[in-house]
């Protein structure tokens, strides 16, 4: 029977999140419509991430208990990185299963429910590689003033702990005409913020050299559309951090000022034993180039403690890299082995309780910063994007460039412009503040 409504329950990451989008979009093509939850309906799709165990764990405890409880008739499908990591294992493990697509295969979910519908029988689409002829325009947005866009999907680097370059396949960039076209239906539709997407946008062009049009040639091209308020990117590989990409942001008007420069951890030796390809000293040599030419940009990072065979003192030496670059974002992890990867064969020697230890010191740290930082910028005005009410309903609340959260009071039809809004306190991480006068000199010091 033709299902009517879906449901999809995404995990992980923003790629995911837009991949989503892009299925919803599918379906709904179809003439499916969303069901208000999990239970009823009639095609259930769960997009998944493999980036550690946890998040595999979620959907395995889930998968196993939905196969119990849902009606007879819904077909039941898994997505995203899992489906790629996992294979045909997951029916084995849960015969209920309908499909298994992988992240190279969302073009195919239509053509995918239809063989359920007609075979009966459990279908299975993992391709290794992706070919680029998705259609984005698709996508089902529910927000109406921030979109992802995606610019290049796989990764190559190939770091030893992760799983990204196994479930995403290979790079492959977007041509730069059909971004631009999505990129300028966005504005035209009022969209005021536009992400752009990849495991590692900063390759974005490399494995198409006759295109000759690299991640700041194509910055260029989307901050010219006219009525581009805000770009931003994620994420980036230090690596791949040039010169052209800092002076883009320094340059360019629709171009936040903030950069997720994920160091991972502070020793050279680790760094090595996780493929990294910098070292300590050449990240630190690019952090201060990048703020050489853009001083009051701010900086976001991705840690792991307890990588195999990390001592106390390399320990030590992430925890002084963070205190030295003091970043605005941090995001910390604990070492979680993954099937599949080259560092699976090192024995996962960091006792769980040291992991802990090391996790918690870095996220105190990071606090203590933050809280720092925060001071520091009180009193200064910056500008925020009205995105909506406060949980309150009674407070207005955004984001400024360099992605802090703000509350202040204004009327509802502020929601969705670009407003100066000074701040004079802060509460959690978020800061309080009111409307600037427009005369009010801008800031725009991010740290
Ligand atoms: N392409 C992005 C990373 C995507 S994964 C980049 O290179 O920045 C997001 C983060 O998850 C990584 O930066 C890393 O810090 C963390 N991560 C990846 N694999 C992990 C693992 N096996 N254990 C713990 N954290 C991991
Ligand atoms: Fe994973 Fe490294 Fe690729 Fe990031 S750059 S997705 S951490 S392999
Ligand atoms: Fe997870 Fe895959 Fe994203 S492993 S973090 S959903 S790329």
């Amino acid at each position: 029977m033709e299902p009517k409504t879906y449901f999809i329950r995404t995990y992980g990451c923003q790629m995911n999140e837009l991949d989503t989008e892009i299925m919803a979009g599918q379906l709904e093509k179809r003439g499916l419509v969303p069901s208000s939850n999990e239970e009823n309906a009639d095609l259930l799709i769960f997009n998944t991430c493999s980036i550690r165990d946890l998040a595999e764990r979620k959907v395995m405890g889930k998968l196993g208990r939905i196969g119990r409880g849902q009606k007879n008739h819904a077909i039941i499908g898994v997505t995203g990185c899992m489906a790629m990591a996992k294979k045909d294992a997951l029916f084995r493990k849960f015969p209920h299963l309908d499909f298994v697509m992988g992240t190279n295969n969302i073009t195919e979910l239509g053509a995918i429910v239809d063989e359920v519908l007609y075979t009966k029988r459990p279908v299975f689409k993992t391709d290794d590689h992706f070919e680029e002829n998705l259609d984005y325009l698709i996508a089902k947005r529910d927000n109406k003033l921030k979109a992802h866009v995606s610019i290049i999907r796989g990764c190559d680097k190939f770091c030893t702990y992760c799983v990204v370059p196994y479930t995403r396949g290979q790079e492959v960039s977007r041509p730069p005409e059909s971004i631009v076209e999505e990129c300028r239906r966005l504005v035209d539709a009022g969209y005021k913020e536009i992400t752009l997407l990849g495991q590692n946008v900063n390759s974005y062009g490399k494995d198409k050299p006759e295109w000759n049009c690299f991640f700041h040639d194509l910055l260029y091209k989307i901050d010219q559309i006219p009525g581009m308020e805000r770009i931003r990117f994620m994420t980036s590989h230090p690596i791949d951090i040039t010169v052209e990409l800092m002076q883009a942001v320094r340059d360019l008007p629709s171009l936040c000022e903030f950069v997720h420069f994920p160091i991972q951890a502070g020793s050279s030796r680790i760094l090595k034993k996780m493929h990294r390809i910098y070292t300590k000293e050449q990240y630190l040599e690019k952090v201060e180039l990048l703020r050489h030419y853009v001083p009051n940009v701010s900086l976001g990072t991705d840690i792991i403690v307890g990588f195999p065979t990390e001592t106390e003192e390399e320990f030590l030496e992430t925890f002084e890299v963070m205190k030295q670059i003091r970043y605005s974002i941090a995001f910390i992890y604990a070492y979680s082995p993954r099937k599949g990867t080259p560092a699976i064969r090192w024995k996962d020697d960091i006792p769980e309780e040291v992991k802990q230890d090391r996790l918690q010191r870095l996220m105190d740290l990071q606090n203590e910063i933050a809280n720092e930082e925060r001071q520091h910028l009180l009193g200064q005005t910056f500008e925020v994007l009205v995105e909506r009410h406060n949980k309150d309903g009674k407070m207005l609340k955004g984001r400024t460039r360099c992605w802090k959260k703000v509350i202040f009071e204004g009327s509802e039809d502020l929601i969705g412009t670009l407003q100066q809004v000074k701040v004079h306190s802060y509460g959690h991480q978020t800061f309080i503040g009111e409307l600037a006068s427009p005369l009010h000199s801008l800031s725009l010091s991010c740290r």
